[in-house]
């Protein structure tokens, strides 16, 4: 059997260091893992199976060095822009992160669960974006329902953890969590978001644009028109808020057709990678604490509307470090290798 040479770009973020873990839990055809990160790490040790590996340097040749197959990018945008095309002229699949190449016409936008034979497109560009954190929850969750109701509108709010902005922002709240018991909340610094996010909401992810909505919100509008390669109206209100990790969503859907929240529960109980949790009466229902570290999306809270047979709502709960991340690069990687690896 064929085993690859895999690279994890930004391989201590919060991200990358998600990716590494991944890789010890699963069976994967690894030949060799190779961490690259900044030359502020490049030198330092991360742990592997019990083995200590060498973090190198990300260059522009390093990808040609190693012999990578496979680099899976979580470094930035911007880093992204300027070493993806290094590694696939290297001949590797790049599977990226970032949202730099996530609308690009010949790049695919893929969800395993929902859009798996767009990786094909991947010799395009030799690059597969993974798309944002909000978006992979939420199309998981609306693809089974699409397909027996023919989804027409998602109205979305998001409740987002910090560790969307990689560590340094986890860092942040729990910086203002413990300046709050010294009283001294009031002149904790935020760096990585426009306000104090300890004890508070905000509803900016990203910066505005001139339509009202910020950028984040619009990712989700154009991402999921394009990972289900139909136009669904979206509007999104995308929230921070003072959890570490697992985003959560509520979303309100309007089909073509009328729909059961009876129905609609079998149906996403039978969906990969989707796991029900709907027992009101108990409060048993999906919530951030319950996802940390799993793979799944979870849904619940799934209702009628009171007043539109064709309206849906429900509560959806995923680890935006793994499902949002993670777990879908890493998906992508093994769906390639069944489809296109070795060829
Ligand atoms: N967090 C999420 O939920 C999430 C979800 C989806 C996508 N993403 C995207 O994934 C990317 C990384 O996010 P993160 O949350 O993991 O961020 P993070 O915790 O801040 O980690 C950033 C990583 O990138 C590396 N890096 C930074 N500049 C570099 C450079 N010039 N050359 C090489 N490596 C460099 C860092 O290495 P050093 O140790 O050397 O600094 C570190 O390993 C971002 O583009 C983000 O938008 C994040």
């Amino acid at each position: 059997m064929k085993t690859y040479n895999v690279a994890v770009v930004g391989a201590t973020g919060a991200v990358g260091e998600e990716i590494i873990r991944i890789f010890e839990e699963i069976d994967f055809p690894l030949n060799r893992l190779v961490p690259l990160a900044s030359s502020r790490s490049a030198g330092g040790k991360i742990t592997f199976k019990g083995k200590d590996l060498v973090i190198k340097e990300l260059t522009e040749t390093v990808f040609d060095e190693e012999n990578i197959e496979i680099a899976l990018f979580s470094a930035g945008g911007s880093v992204s822009a300027k070493f993806a095309p290094f590694a696939a002229e290297a001949g590797a699949v790049v599977i990226d992160n970032t949202s730099h190449f996530r609308m690009e016409d010949d790049v695919p936008l893929v969800v395993p669960e929902v859009n798996p034979e767009d990786i094909a497109q991947w010799r395009n560009r030799g690059i597969i974006a993974n798309p944002n954190c909000s978006t992979i929850q939420m199309v998981q969750s609306l693809k089974p329902l699409d397909d027996a109701f023919d989804l027409i509108r998602v109205d979305v709010a998001t409740y987002q953890a910090t560790s969307g902005g990689g560590k340094t922002a986890m860092e942040e709240l729990v910086t203002q969590m413990k300046d709050f018991f010294n009283f001294t909340l009031n002149d904790s610094p935020h760096v990585k978001f426009p306000h104090q996010i300890a004890l508070n909401l905000i509803p900016q992810i990203d910066v505005f644009m001139d339509n009202g909505f910020t950028k984040e919100e619009m990712k989700m509008v154009s991402e999921t028109s394009k990972i289900m390669h139909k136009n669904i109206e979206v509007a999104a209100t995308c929230v921070r808020v003072p959890v570490l990790r697992g985003h959560s969503e509520s979303l309100t859907m309007t089909f073509d057709s009328a729909v059961s929240a009876d129905e609609a529960r079998t149906l996403l109980e039978k969906a990969p990678n989707i796991i029900v949790i709907d027992n009101p009466q108990k409060s048993q229902y999906p919530m951030p604490a319950n996802c940390v570290d799993q793979n799944e999306t979870f849904v619940g809270r799934i209702r009628n509307d009171l007043y539109r047979e064709e309206v849906l709502h429900m509560w959806i709960v995923a680890d935006n470090l793994r499902v949002g991340a993670a777990t879908n690069a890493v998906r992508i990687a093994q769906k390639w290798v069944e489809m296109e690896g070795g060829s």
